[in-house]
């Protein structure tokens, strides 16, 4: 291989590297932490088990599309969702909290079901 052309083949590699290694940054959320934050902070509304709120006008987290979590959480921190009680809970938290506390909760076995 002439040099130039190695150099292009190296270049190329590393690009690809460095992407996959983000691809798989994205997936890897942390379960224990956010089972930790989760059990610390959120339980004391949403339940233990994230099935169990303390009024009936809160929402069950247990089971729900992690998507879904992650999107109202950010949505909460923006200001694009409004709701005096939840932005406080996520002004403290990271990206990376946010995105732990999803995976947790869509981890959990949900008591959510479709009404026909
Ligand atoms: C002081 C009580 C309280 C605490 C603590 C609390 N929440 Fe909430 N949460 C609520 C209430 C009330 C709502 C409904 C707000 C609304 O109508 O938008 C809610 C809504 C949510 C929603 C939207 C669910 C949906 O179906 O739309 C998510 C996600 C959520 N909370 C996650 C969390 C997480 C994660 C934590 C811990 C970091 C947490 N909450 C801590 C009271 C609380």
């Amino acid at each position: 291989m002439k040099p130039s052309k190695m150099h292009s083949f190296l270049r190329h590699a590393t690009v690809c590297a460095a992407l996959s290694s983000i691809g798989f940054a994205a997936q890897a959320a942390d379960l224990a932490a956010g089972k930790a934050k989760a059990e610390t902070v959120c339980a004391a509304c949403h339940g233990k088990d994230g099935n169990t709120p303390i009024d009936p006008s809160y929402p069950k987290l247990a089971g729900q599309y992690r998507d879904f979590l992650e999107r109202a959480l950010l949505d909460y921190k923006s200001g694009a969702r409004k709701n005096a009680i939840m932005a406080g809970q996520v002004q403290p938290l990271s990206r990376a909290d946010i995105e732990n506390l999803a995976a947790y909760y869509a981890s959990l076995p949900g008591s959510l079901r479709v009404k026909r």
